[in-house]
């Protein structure tokens, strides 16, 4: 297979620790690949007022797929006084670096797998696919209300009185492109991975229009793979139902704000953010990265490096190596099973560093 070329972004905290610690997993798996380390995170908003450097862009933009670890961010008053001083009289916007990527490259699949990594209880495996682009966080969030905005709820009497600065608003915007690319993208990932079924999680009895619009675009996709069972629920019956009997769903495809809870709802069930791996994938460019954040408190060389090797299983499925990503998954189950070598939030007082060698050696022994 082609030499895959792939920029990878350690970032900042445990993103640096279960980064470093799991790359060698590409030579263990003899994976042609070319891996460049570019800048990203905390440490280049402190020194340059730009968490995404311009040359960082461009090893995005050359490469093939991007790694992330995990990035810091702050809220608006730390970043501004972390700023160097000569930046701080007219300081740049902070926009979040994970949300950069995904607005640059139009990565409108968010793709969270979800399967019994621990195996304990009953198998499961399904994936979350949440909406990246629009929904309820398309940025549409007002705070005091415009007239022109208020004039759209004032045919109500319980509305029409009541003054605009004690009214909030988000709009849930879903277009008919946006819709349709998810669901397809959803019926795909059942159709490679051989997933039984995938359900809309929505709320059709309560968001009635928009969800009747987007229940007639998820009903004509759905036509043309027969063969996959595919049903509309309600989005909290589906959060009951992934906890009581995780095992019944295949695919979960949903809209943003949505999504978002499902799949960390579905990290929960898996194990914990120790665990979850995510990717972010649109028709330009994929970037993957751990669930998980850059966990300051966390001492240091202590993270679980398994999100991290579960990430790199998803790349490599992405790009078709579909047996070496098998493999880093069976080696994680076999490490958990064996009780050794375990980080602290698995009970056990390992490094990042030692569990991720035990991970890498089982894999090689393969
Ligand atoms: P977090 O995910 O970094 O950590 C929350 C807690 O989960 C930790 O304190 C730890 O108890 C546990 N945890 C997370 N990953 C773990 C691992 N690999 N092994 C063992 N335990 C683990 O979320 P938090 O504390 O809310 O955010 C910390 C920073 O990370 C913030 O600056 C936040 O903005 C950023 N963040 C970045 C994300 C990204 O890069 N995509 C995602 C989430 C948060
Ligand atoms: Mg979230």
């Amino acid at each position: 297979m082609k030499k895959l070329k792939l920029a990878v972004l350690p970032g900042d905290g445990i993103g640096q620790e279960v980064t470093l610690s799991a790359i060698p997993v590409f030579d263990a798996l003899h994976i042609p690949v070319e891996i460049v380390f570019g800048e990203i995170g905390w440490e280049y908003w402190k020194q340059e007022g730009n968490v995404v450097p311009a040359r960082t862009w461009e090893l995005i933009k050359s490469s093939d797929a991007t790694l992330l670890g995990a990035v810091t961010s702050k809220p608006e008053r730390e970043a501004i006084n972390e700023l160097p001083i000569h930046l701080r009289a007219s300081p740049p916007k902070y926009v979040s670096p994970v949300i950069q990527l995904r607005q640059q490259l139009d990565l409108y699949a968010n793709v969270r797998p979800c399967f019994n990594v621990k195996g304990e209880g009953e198998e499961f495996n399904f994936t979350v696919i949440r909406e990246n682009t629009e929904g309820l966080y398309s940025g549409f969030d007002f705070y005091p209300l415009s007239d022109s905005l208020k004039s759209v709820i004032s045919d109500n009497p319980h509305w029409r009185n009541v003054p605009n600065d004690e009214i909030s608003c988000s709009l849930r915007i879903q277009s008919k492109h946006g819709l349709q690319r998810l669901f397809k993208f959803g019926f795909q990932l059942a159709e490679q991975k051989k997933y039984h079924r995938v359900t809309f999680a929505d709320k059709p009895n309560v968001l009635r229009k928009s969800s009747a619009f987007a229940r007639e675009l998820f009903e004509s996709v759905a036509k043309d793979y027969p063969h996959i069972e595919a049903d509309i629920l309600n989005i909290d019956a589906v959060a009951l139902w992934m906890v009581r009997r995780p095992y019944e769903f295949g695919v979960i495809v949903a809209e943003n704000m949505f999504g978002d809870i499902l799949s960390d709802l579905g990290a929960g069930v898996m194990g914990g953010l120790g665990f979850a791996p995510s990717a972010n994938i649109g028709e330009k460019g994929c970037y993957f990265e751990p669930v998980h954040g850059s966990a300051p408190r966390v001492q240091p060389n202590c993270a679980n490096p398994s999100a991290m090797f579960l990430t790199i299983a998803l790349l490599l499925d992405q790009f078709g190596y579909h047996q070496a990503s098998g493999q880093i998954k069976q080696a994680i189950k076999n490490v958990i099973k064996s009780g050794r070598h375990l980080t602290y939030d698995l009970g056990g007082d390992a490094s990042t560093q030692t569990m991720a060698n035990f991970i890498i050696n089982l894999v090689e022994l393969k």
